[in-house]
C-alpha cells in the first residue's frame, strides 16, 4: 500500500513535548455522487487511531494500528466500509492518542520512544455501480482539533476525559468546523505493511464486587487480574469529577494498592509513579464513558468521589487482547490445578495484546527471554502462531549489526547495552522452533533463518572471548565456553534478590547458563537446517552443538556430575540435552534427593522452571514431579492458587508470610508449568511438526483421579482422558492422525487415527 505513504498527516499545531497530550479529532466531508459497489479504508498511525464512518465505527478492533518496531515498520489495516457509505454527503471522523508510540514505555515510563509528534494515513477507495471509482485520502483538506473530551490519553498512566468538552455532533456533515485548524503533511519513513498478528479486540465482560475496605475506601473487586478497561455508568451533576485506580492486589492490611508494580532499584522509587488511573469529568446527568487509547492491567480499581451509591452493575471491566483461538483445555481431578491452568491462561491473554510482554503494569515490555520460556506451554493453551510468527520479524529487525538480538523487542527507548543475554536473545531461535513444532509452520524457519544464523555467528565469537578473571585458567573447550556478555542467568530464583543477581551478572557473567544455551540453540539449528533442507549447515551446527556439549560436560560437570545446591543446575544441562543419558539419569537421581530435601518446593527461576517435571518424569521419578506440582507451601505453584491468585505471579514469593504484595502479579513465566500437563499428565506431544504424527503417553501420578484433555492441534482435535481407579487405568484417546499410544505399564499401541479406549494396570 504505497499510496498511504504519501497520505501521512499531523493533526497538531504546536507540540510541548513534555507535556501529556489531548488526543486529536480529524474530520472530513465526503461526496459521493452515485451509488456505491463497494468501498475500503486502508488506514494507519504513528500513535493510535479509531476511525468512524457517519458516526459508526468501521471496526471492532481496538489499538489500532498495533505495535511493530517503528522505526523500521508500521502496520496499516484495511476494512470493507460499504454498508457504512451511502451516495450523497458522509463524514469520515477520527480519533488519535500516543499509544505506544509517544506514551510511557517500558520499566521507566520514558515517553516519545518513536516521535514526538503523532500521524495518521487513510485511503478510502469507493467502487461506484457505475464502474468509476473515488480516492480520498488524507490531505491538507482535512480539519483537526485538540480541543476535545480525552485531556490525556497515556498508554500506561491512563486517560483523563472531560465529558463537558463532547463534540457534540462532530460526525456530522453538517457540523461547524470553521474553529478547527487545517493539518500539515507529514512522512513515515518507515515501511508499511499489512496487520500481520492477530486483531487487538474486547473480549471478555466482567462485573465487580463491591468491598469497603480497612481504610474506609471503596474498591471495585472484578475477581480476576487481566488487561483492559472499565466501563462505567453514572449519573452526576456536569462537572464532577471521580476517579478510578486500577491495581492487581490488596495489600497486608486489605487495602487497595500499586505498591507492587512501582519501578524501584534497590527499594527506591526511580522515577514518577505509574498512575493506571482515569479521571473523568462528568456532564449533566446520564452517561455511559470507556477509555479509547489506554488499558490497564487490574484486578480492584478504587473509586474516588463517585457521586451516587456504588451498583456492581454500572461498572464492566472488559478484557482486551490480541483475539486467538482458545485451542487447549484440560481438566482433571484437583481443583487447585485447574486454577492453576486457568491461571496461566489469563496470563497470557494479559500480555498478548500485538506483542507478548512481560506483564501488563510495570513494564508491558517485550522481554525476549519470558516468551521463550512460555512458548511452549503458550502453544497448547492457545492458538498463538500468528502472533508470534509477527514479532519475531521485528526480532529479527532489531537484531544488532554483529548478530545480537535485543532483550525487549520492540525496544523503542529501552536501554540496549544488555541485549544478548543468554536464555532471552535465544527467543530468536526458540520461539521459531516451537511454532514449527507445535504447528508445523516451517515458514518461520525459513523467514527467520538469516537471523537465526547471524545469532548463532555472534554466539561463536562471542565463545572466542574469553572473560578476564578467566584468562589463568587453562581450559582447552574455552573457545566454546561463553563467560562474557550480561546475562540474567536464572532469574527469580527462589530466595535470591533480582537486583543482587543483576549486579552479580554484571561483574560476572554466568558462563554456565550462557554456554548452555549456546549449545542448545546450536542444536535447534541443527535440526532447523535439516528440516529447510541445508544439509551442509545442518552438520556444521551439529558439530557445533558436539564441541559446546564436551565443552559445557569438561567446564561445568565433575565428569558428567553435577555438583551444585541449586535445582535449576542439575534441570538445565538435562533438558537442553548437554549431556548423555547415563550423566542424566545420575544427575536427575541427585535432582529427586534435593527436591525431596527440599519437601518438594520449587527451587528454580524463569529459565529451568518450564522443564523440571519433565526431567523428573523422563528419568522415573513422576511422583517427585507430582508432588512438586501438588506441594502447596511456597514455593511452589499452588501456593499462589491458594493465596487466591488469578493470573501467574511474577516472584513465586509474590505474597510472603508478611502479606505484602510485591512485584508484578501478572507474569506468565512461571505458568510454563502448564506445558507439563498438556504433554506429560495428558501425555499429548507433537511426533512430527504440526502433530502429523501423535505421541500420547499419559503419566498418571498424585492425587489425580483423571485428567482429560482436548487440544485442538493443526492436524486436527486431539482428546485425551484417562481415569484411574485403584490400579485401574483407562485411556480414551481421540486423534485425527496416526498415532503412538503409550500405556503406563510399558505397553504401546498405534492407530491411525480416530477414538481407541485402552486399559492397564499400574503398578
Ligand atoms: C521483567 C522480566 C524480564 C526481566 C529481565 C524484568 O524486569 O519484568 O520479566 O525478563 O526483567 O530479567
Amino acid at each position: 500500500m504505497e499510496e498511504l505513504k504519501n497520505l501521512f498527516i499531523d493533526p497538531e499545531q504546536d507540540i510541548d513535548r513534555d507535556a501529556f497530550k489531548p488526543a486529536s479529532y480529524l474530520r472530513r466531508v465526503i461526496q459521493l455522487d452515485s451509488e456505491i459497489s463497494r468501498a475500503e479504508l486502508h488506514i494507519t498511525a504513528c500513535g493510535l487511531y479509531s476511525a468512524y464512518i457517519n458516526g459508526l465505527l468501521v471496526t471492532d478492533e481496538v489499538f489500532t494500528p498495533g505495535y511493530t518496531l517503528y522505526t523500521k515498520r508500521l502496520q496499516f489495516q484495511s476494512f470493507d466500509v460499504t454498508e457504512l457509505l451511502q451516495a450523497g454527503q458522509n463524514v469520515l471522523s477520527l480519533i488519535m492518542g500516543d499509544g505506544w508510540w509517544r506514551g510511557s514505555l517500558g520499566a521507566t515510563s520514558a515517553r516519545n520512544a518513536y516521535g514526538d509528534d503523532i500521524r495518521l494515513a487513510a485511503l478510502l477507495k469507493v467502487i461506484f455501480k457505475d464502474g468509476n471509482e473515488q480516492k480520498i485520502g488524507t490531505d491538507e483538506s482535512w480539519k483537526a482539533t485538540q480541543d476535545g473530551p480525552i485531556r490525556k490519553s497515556d498508554w500506561k498512566d491512563g486517560e483523563v476525559y472531560d465529558a463537558r468538552r463532547e463534540l457534540q455532533g462532530w460526525h456530522e456533515a453538517e457540523y461547524d468546523d470553521s474553529g478547527w485548524h487545517v493539518v500539515r503533511p507529514a512522512q513515515y519513513d518507515g515501511s508499511l505493511v499489512q496487520s500481520e498478528g492477530e486483531p487487538i479486540r474486547e473480549r471478555e465482560r466482567l462485573q465487580p464486587k463491591v468491598l469497603t475496605t480497612p481504610d474506609g475506601a471503596t474498591v471495585l473487586d472484578f475477581q480476576q487480574n487481566l488487561f483492559g478497561y472499565v466501563q462505567f455508568q453514572l449519573n452526576a451533576p456536569a462537572s464532577h469529577e471521580v476517579l478510578l485506580t486500577h491495581g492487581e492486589v490488596l495489600d497486608e492490611n486489605g487495602n487497595f494498592t500499586q505498591k507492587n508494580f512501582q519501578f524501584k532499584i534497590l527499594g527506591r522509587s526511580v522515577m514518577a509513579p505509574l498512575l493506571q488511573e482515569i479521571r473523568y469529568i462528568a456532564k449533566e446527568g446520564a452517561q455511559t464513558y470507556k477509555p479509547t487509547f489506554t488499558a490497564q492491567g487490574f484486578r480492584y480499581v478504587k473509586l474516588d468521589n463517585w457521586p451516587e451509591p456504588v451498583l456492581p452493575q454500572n461498572f464492566t471491566a472488559i478484557a482486551v487482547y490480541s483475539d486467538m483461538h482458545d485451542i487447549g483445555r484440560l481438566r482433571c481431578s484437583h481443583e487447585g490445578i485447574n486454577k492453576l491452568i486457568e491461571n496461566t491462561k489469563w496470563s497470557l491473554k494479559g500480555n498478548f495484546l500485538d506483542i507478548p510482554t512481560d506483564c501488563p503494569t510495570r513494564e508491558r515490555a517485550g522481554w525476549t527471554g519470558d516468551i521463550a520460556s512460555f512458548c511452549e506451554a503458550g502453544s497448547y493453551l492457545m492458538n498463538i502462531n500468528k502472533f508470534l510468527a509477527k514479532w519475531m520479524k521485528d526480532v529479527a529487525l532489531q537484531q544488532h549489526e554483529d548478530g545480537r538480538i535485543a532483550n525487549i523487542v520492540p525496544g523503542g527507548g529501552m536501554p540496549k547495552m544488555l541485549d544478548g543475554s543468554a536464555g532471552w536473545a535465544d527467543a530468536a531461535v526458540i520461539v521459531p522452533y516451537t511454532l514449527y513444532k507445535m504447528y508445523g509452520n516451517r515458514q518461520i524457519l525459513a523467514d527467520q533463518y538469516d537471523s537465526m544464523t547471524r545469532f548463532l555467528s555472534f554466539m561463536e565469537g562471542r565463545a572466542k572471548r574469553t572473560h578476564w578473571r578467566n584468562r589463568w585458567r587453562h581450559n582447552p573447550h574455552s573457545d566454546f565456553v561463553i563467560d562474557t556478555g550480561y546475562h540474567w542467568g536464572e532469574w527469580l530464583e527462589p530466595g535470591r534478590h533480582p537486583m543482587q543477581d543483576m549486579i552479580r551478572n554484571i561483574l560476572l557473567p554466568d558462563a554456565e547458563v550462557a554456554t548452555a544455551y549456546f549449545g542448545f540453540s546450536a542444536e535447534l539449528m541443527a535440526e532447523i537446517a535439516q528440516a529447510l533442507d541445508k544439509a551442509s549447515d545442518a552438520d556444521r551446527y551439529q558439530a557445533l552443538a558436539d564441541d559446546i556439549k564436551a565443552a559445557y560436560r569438561h567446564t561445568f560437570t565433575d565428569d558428567g556430575l553435577v555438583r551444585s545446591r541449586r535445582q535449576c543446575h542439575y534441570v538445565r544441562p538435562v533438558a537442553l540435552g548437554l549431556l548423555d543419558h547415563s550423566d542424566n539419569q545420575r544427575n536427575v537421581s541427585l535432582l529427586n534427593k534435593m527436591v525431596t530435601a527440599n519437601d518438594y518446593c520449587i527451587g528454580t527461576g524463569f529459565l529451568t522452571t518450564p522443564f523440571i517435571l519433565n526431567v523428573l518424569c523422563d528419568y522415573g521419578f513422576v511422583e517427585t514431579a507430582y508432588k512438586m506440582a501438588e506441594n502447596e507451601k511456597s514455593p511452589g505453584w499452588l501456593y499462589q492458587v491458594n493465596k487466591g491468585a488469578t493470573t501467574i505471579w511474577e516472584k513465586w514469593d509474590g505474597i510472603d508470610a508478611d502479606g505484602v504484595p510485591r512485584f508484578s502479579f501478572n507474569h506468565y513465566a512461571f505458568g510454563a508449568v502448564a506445558a507439563w500437563f498438556f504433554s506429560y499428565v495428558a501425555g499429548i506431544k507433537p511426533l512430527e511438526p504440526g502433530f502429523q504424527r501423535i505421541s500420547i503417553k499419559p503419566y498418571p501420578g498424585g492425587s489425580l483421579t483423571y485428567a482429560d484433555c482436548s487440544y485442538r492441534s493443526a492436524a486436527g482435535p486431539i482428546r485425551s482422558a484417562w481415569q484411574r481407579d485403584g490400579q485401574d487405568f483407562s485411556l480414551m484417546v481421540e486423534t485425527p492422525a496416526a498415532t503412538e499410544i503409550h500405556l503406563p505399564d510399558g505397553a504401546r499401541h498405534e492407530i491411525s487415527g480416530g477414538k481407541g479406549t485402552f486399559t492397564c494396570q499400574l503398578s
